[in-house]
């Protein structure tokens, strides 16, 4: 028996020798250690019908053979592969293209702040901050917005502790700016503001806005008038149309609401003019405002916008629910890379 088994693991490590393709190996395999007809499996199940006394030793060698014949195959298979491949064996392929790895962006509401701020900027204007916890004085009084006014209201504004709350728009900047800074002031201040609004497609009760503020002798509401339409043609293309709609603010006098229709070129090369979308609030700085922190209003005159830069990149992308860019669904994200 023992000799049987010998002869057989001789005959099969020639056979995997002899193997010059990884399928003829597998036949080989298949041959002698195949569970079904493989030889060797033939003779381990027959071990039982064998003598008692011989069982363990032929047992122990069918066992070896097998372990043996594994290994072979085993080393046949990769010196076959490496034949085929050089080196791949041992070493990663470096000439496969690379899994690509997301590696983030900036969000497109960032992305509108950043570009909003790089037209002013080129226009003469400073960037300033102002803090996201304001008192009623900033938020409202100064702003000639007198409590009892609804926008004051708990409905409406987020308090933290009596007379302290999350300012409701970035127009406290206008305050804190013109208390520090004598005229001529040029500015916009960016930043979040905070409203007891309900989540849907177009409110969010945390949104960024951005202030404008200009305030100097002979200001006029042609000079609005002018750079808002020069930043809109700069910021949306040449051919966008600038709309002015009366509107009222408490610190503008007059308030005008400001609409922009801009052309967008489909990638065939035909042109769409969008309807009209509001883009922000804005009027002449009320005469009270500039008493408010000092600055004589017979000398000074200015005009003031506060702007959504969330509904900037919703016109500038045709994105429809505001809210995705608050889920950071890396789906929606992705598209900004
Ligand atoms: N603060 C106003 C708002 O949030 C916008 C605005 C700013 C209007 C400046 C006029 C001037 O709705």
């Amino acid at each position: 028996m023992t000799e049987e088994l010998q002869r057989l693991e001789a005959e099969a490590l020639a056979a995997i020798r002899d193997a010059s393709a990884a399928n003829a190996l597998e036949q080989v395999r298949v041959r002698y250690l195949g569970r079904k007809e493989g030889r060797l499996s033939a003779i381990l199940r027959g071990l039982g019908r064998m003598a008692p006394e011989e069982r363990p030793k032929a047992g122990a060698e069918a066992n070896r053979i097998k372990a043996a014949l594994a290994r072979a195959l085993d080393e046949r298979a990769a010196s076959l592969a490496e034949t085929a491949n050089p080196g791949s064996a041992a070493e990663p392929d470096l000439s496969l293209p690379p899994r690509r790895r997301w590696q983030g962006s900036v969000h497109p509401v960032s992305r509108a702040i950043a570009d909003v701020w790089a037209i002013f900027r080129s226009l003469g204007f400073t960037r300033v901050r102002g803090p996201e916890a304001e008192t009623e004085w900033y938020n409202f009084v100064a702003l000639n917005t007198p409590l009892d006014h609804p926008a004051a209201d708990e409905q409406d504004t987020l308090y933290l502790a009596p007379g302290l709350l999350l300012r409701s728009h970035t127009s406290p900047v206008q305050i804190r700016t013109l208390e520090r800074h004598p005229p001529p002031v040029r500015i916009v201040a960016p930043g979040m503001v905070y409203r007891r609004d309900t989540y849907d497609a177009t409110h969010t009760p945390a949104f960024a806005q951005i202030e404008g503020l200009v305030v100097d002798e002979g200001v006029t509401f042609v000079d609005f008038k002018a750079t808002l339409a020069e930043f809109a043609r700069r910021f949306w293309g040449p051919d966008t149309q600038v709309r002015f709609r009366p509107s009222f603010f408490p610190f503008t006098e007059p308030s005008a609401e400001v609409d922009v229709k801009r052309v967008v070129v489909r990638e065939d090369g035909s042109r769409e003019e969008t309807g009209w979308i509001e883009v922000m609030g804005a009027g002449m700085v009320d005469p009270a405002v500039l008493e408010n922190v000092g600055c004589d209003p017979e000398r000074y005159t200015g005009w003031a916008f506060g702007m959504g830069p969330a509904r900037v990149a919703m016109l500038r992308h045709g994105i429809r629910d505001i809210r995705l860019f608050f889920e950071n669904d890396m789906r929606f994200l992705r598209q900004f890379a």
